[in-house]
C-alpha cells in the first residue's frame, strides 16, 4: 500500500481507483492552488509515495526535499512544463501524464475557438447582450469563411493533427503544418502540406493553431517579427501553453491591424491576461477550459489513477514521460 497526495480535488473516479487499489489517499482540502510553501507543509506532513497534481502546481526540487520517500509523480495533464522531470528522474522519481484522453475534446474546443473569432460569435454575444443590434444589416459583423482557406498547424502531434482532420474533412480547409518531425501519415491522411519552416507556414495561413509543447526552444515562438509575417487578415488561436505566444507583442499585433484576430484559451502568466487584452473585441479569451469537458476530466482522473496504481504494481508506469 502506497500513501498518495492529490494536490486539490479532481473527478472522483481516479481517486476511488486508487483506494480500490489499496493505497491511502490524502485530497487536499483547500479550495484552491496550493502556493509552494503549503504544498511542501502538506509534503511534509507525511511520508508520501506518490504525488497527484496539476499543471498549476510547480513540481520541482523543493518538492522532493519535502518528499524525500516520493517515488512517482502522477501530473493530471498531458503537459508537463509544471515538472522538472530532469531534477525528479535523477532523483529516481517517475513522472506520467495523461495523453490520450483529452485529444479530442482539446481538438473540438479549438475548432470552436477558430470558428468564435472567424465568425465573430462571442464579440457578437457581447453585443446583442449590450441591447446594440437595431435589427439585421447588410454589413453588420462581418466574419470570415473558412472553407476553401488554409489552417496552418504548428506542432502535428495528436492534437494538431485532429485539428486538421476536423477542419479539412468537415470545413473544406486546405492544411499545412510544420513540426520538427514530418508526418508522412498526416499528409496522406489529410492531404496536407509540410512547411520546412515556421515562417513559410505563418505567411501562408489564414489560421494559424499552436499545438507545441512549451520548452525553452517554443517559449515566445510567435513574438513580434513572426507576427508581422501572417497575413493582415489571419488568425491566431492558442490551446497549447502561454507562454510560446509573447502575449504583449500580440496585444499590439490585435490592436494595430498585423492580425485580424486571435482565439486564446491559455495565458502568458495565468490567470492574469496581459494589459489590453480584453478590451479588444477581436479577441476571444477563455480560461484554459479546451480539455473541460464531463467526459474527459473523469478520463483523465482515471487515467492518473490507473498509473499510480500499476507503478505500485511493480508494472512499468504507463504514460512515463
Ligand atoms: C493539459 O492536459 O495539458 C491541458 O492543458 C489541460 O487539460
Amino acid at each position: 500500500m502506497a500513501l498518495i497526495f492529490v494536490t486539490r480535488k479532481i473527478p472522483d473516479i481516479g481517486i476511488q481507483w486508487m483506494r480500490d487499489g489499496g493505497h491511502e489517499v490524502v485530497v487536499s482540502k483547500k479550495d484552491g492552488v496550493l502556493t509552494p510553501a503549503e504544498l511542501r507543509k502538506e509534503l511534509a506532513a507525511r511520508p508520501y509515495d506518490g504525488i497527484v497534481c496539476l499543471l498549476t502546481d510547480t513540481i520541482d526540487a523543493s518538492v522532493l526535499k519535502a518528499a524525500p520517500q516520493l517515488k512517482i509523480v502522477s501530473n493530471y495533464a498531458v503537459g508537463y512544463n509544471n515538472i522538472d522531470v530532469k531534477v525528479l528522474n535523477e532523483a529516481g522519481v517517475i513522472v506520467t501524464n495523461t495523453p490520450g484522453v483529452l485529444t479530442d475534446t482539446v481538438a473540438e474546443y479549438t475548432v470552436s475557438l477558430i470558428l468564435s473569432v472567424a465568425k465573430r460569435i462571442s464579440e457578437a454575444d457581447r453585443f446583442t447582450r449590450a441591447k446594440k443590434y437595431k435589427g439585421w444589416a447588410p454589413e453588420l459583423l462581418l466574419g470570415s469563411d473558412l472553407m476553401g482557406k488554409t489552417l496552418g498547424i504548428v506542432g502535428a502531434g495528436r492534437i494538431g493533427s485532429g485539428v486538421a482532420k476536423r477542419l479539412a474533412n468537415g470545413f473544406g480547409m486546405n492544411i499545412c503544418y510544420h513540426d520538427i518531425v514530418r508526418s508522412e501519415v498526416l499528409e496522406e491522411e489529410v492531404g496536407c502540406e509540410f512547411c520546412a519552416s515556421i515562417e513559410e507556414l505563418l505567411q501562408c495561413s489564414d489560421v494559424v493553431s499552436l499545438h507545441v509543447p512549451l520548452l525553452p526552444q517554443t517559449k515566445h515562438l510567435i513574438n513580434e517579427e513572426r507576427l508581422s509575417l501572417m497575413k493582415s487578415s489571419a488568425y491566431l488561436i492558442n490551446t497549447s501553453r502561454g507562454p510560446v505566444v509573447d502575449e504583449k507583442a500580440l496585444v499590439s499585433a490585435l490592436k494595430s491591424g498585423v492580425i485580424r484576430g486571435a482565439g486564446l484559451d491559455v495565458f502568458e502568466a495565468e490567470p492574469k491576461l496581459a494589459k489590453g487584452l480584453v478590451k479588444l473585441d477581436n479577441v476571444t479569451v477563455t480560461p484554459h477550459i479546451a480539455s473541460a469537458s464531463e467526459e474527459t476530466r473523469g478520463k483523465m482522473s482515471e487515467l492518473v489513477g490507473f498509473n499510480i496504481n500499476e507503478f505500485f504494481l511493480g508494472h512499468d508506469a504507463p504514460n512515463k514521460v
